[in-house]
């Protein structure tokens, strides 16, 4: 038992582990269990480049029991790897606190600083705008509060990937992130951002993916993001941006293939122009404020395989065929709509969704059992266009209330008109 304690500690070590290496390193997958020689291996190593003063000590837990290592990033003599050092990761130890000591900053040739699911907190030091040569910058899932700073965006011309998500960065974007211009991933989500996005963002061509969930962004979806050609995945949920989808010029980010813009306050119609991303393949207009009927061309996307508009506004029949519904499954939702309808062909069932077509048949059928009165065919057909814009509103139990309420109407209507 205590031998497999120990086991553990050491790999809790090695979920911490300090790469050293010339290149890029693997992606994530390479944190891989390490045997106790190559363990002390890295020691020497490490303490050949930090100094003797690190021996690792208060990486070891107390063995028979499970005190939480505590440790901090060390501060000083780190210009003596300034000169080699390409790539340093600190990875999933909640016992790594601290700040980020400034003088990593004197790790001119740093290409990845990876230090991601710490405790790490405190503000980004500026002095990161000095690695110049950085290519990937993670440090996603730490307690990092503050401002990203401006001269970290400045200086980092190089840099591909900056991964700043769960942290509490606050404030709103420094219109300097438009400097980096090399970069390809963008993931800010789950922050405490706010305000409007600077115009510059608009600069970053390269964009394949950008997320800002989470965070307290508004002003409107920002106008600089159709320039953005090169994006796959545009992912802007949960912040109060407010203002419509239209006018916005989506026709020009052809390779989109995320599109999530949940709980982002948008009002007005949902635009044909986005029906026209032949790449999209999940796309999220749920829980905002939208109005109006939904376009049938949606159903024309060739790779479409999630598409939720629950919780909106909108209004009329959903024009798409029942293939549609059975390829998405759950994956399609319309639910909290409650002037939306559709049609129950091919025994498909949407959940909290009326069907324009199921009210009909029941209304008819209603009828006959009610009135001796002779149906013929020409009355009929006339019924079906009459009755054809009443449905029963699902949603909830009152609406439903109110949809038999309407039948009943419907029904004396008819009694009426046929008497
Ligand atoms: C490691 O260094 C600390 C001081 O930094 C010292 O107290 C401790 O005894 C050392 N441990 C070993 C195993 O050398
Ligand atoms: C979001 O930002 C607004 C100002 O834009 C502020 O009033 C509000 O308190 C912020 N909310 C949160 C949860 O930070
Ligand atoms: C869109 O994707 C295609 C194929 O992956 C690629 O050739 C093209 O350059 C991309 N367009 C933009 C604007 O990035
Ligand atoms: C939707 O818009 C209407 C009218 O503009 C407004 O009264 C309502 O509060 C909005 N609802 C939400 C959930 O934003
Ligand atoms: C829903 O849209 C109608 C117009 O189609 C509008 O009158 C109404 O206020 C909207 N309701 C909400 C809750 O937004």
């Amino acid at each position: 038992m205590r031998v497999k304690k120990m086991t553990s500690a050491a790999l809790v070590f090695l979920m911490l582990p300090l790469l050293i290496s010339r290149g890029l390193p693997e992606p994530e997958s390479s944190v891989a269990p390490m045997e106790t020689a190559e363990r002390e291996a890295l020691y020497v190593v490490i303490q050949d480049l930090i100094g003797e003063w690190w021996n690792g000590s208060e990486l070891y837990p107390d063995p028979c029991g499970w005190t939480q290592i505590q440790t901090t990033i060390p501060s000083s003599n780190w210009e003596k790897l300034a000169g080699s050092l390409e790539n340093l990761e600190f990875r999933s130890n909640q016992g790594l606190f601290g700040e980020i000591p400034p003088n990593l900053g004197q790790l001119s040739n740093l290409q990845s600083l990876v230090l991601v699911e710490n405790s790490l907190s405190g503000g980004l030091p500026g002095e990161l705008g000095r690695l110049v040569h950085l290519k990937r910058l993670m440090l996603a899932g730490n307690r990092f509060s503050g401002r990203i700073p401006a001269s970290l965006c400045d200086n980092l011309r190089e840099l591909l990937i900056l991964d700043v998500s769960r942290n509490s960065l606050a404030e709103s974007l420094p219109s300097s992130i438009g400097s980096l211009s090399s970069l390809l991933k963008l993931d800010l989500s789950s922050n405490h951002l706010h305000g409007n996005l600077p115009r510059e963002l608009g600069n970053l061509k390269q964009l394949t993916l950008l997320d800002l969930r989470n965070n307290n962004l508004s002003g409107g979806l920002p106008k600089s993001l159709p320039g953005m050609e090169s994006l796959h995945d545009l992912l802007l949920a949960h912040n109060p941006w407010g203002g419509s989808l239209l006018e916005f010029g989506w026709e020009s980010l052809r390779n989109l293939t995320t599109l999530d813009l949940c709980h982002a306050g948008l009002t007005g119609t949902i635009p044909e122009a986005i029906a026209s991303l032949n790449s999209l393949r999940y796309l999220a207009l749920d829980h905002n404020n939208l109005s109006g009927s939904v376009s049938s061309k949606f159903a024309a996307l060739p790779s479409l395989s999630a598409f939720y508009l629950n919780g909106n506004n909108l209004t009329g029949k959903l024009e798409f065929p029942a293939e549609l519904y059975r390829r998405m499954g759950r994956r399609f939702a319309a639910w909290g709509n409650p002037k939306l309808c559709y049609d129950s062909t091919g025994s498909i069932v949407l959940f909290g969704v009326a069907q324009c077509k199921q009210e009909q048949e029941a209304v008819t059928r209603n009828y006959d059992w009610n009135s001796n009165t002779k149906v013929d065919d020409a009355n009929a057909d006339e019924k079906s266009v009459l009755l054809a814009s009443f449905w029963i509103p699902a949603a909830s139990v009152s609406s439903i209330w109110w949809g038999i309420v309407v039948q009943e109407v419907a029904v004396m209507f008819l009694l009426v008109v046929f008497w």
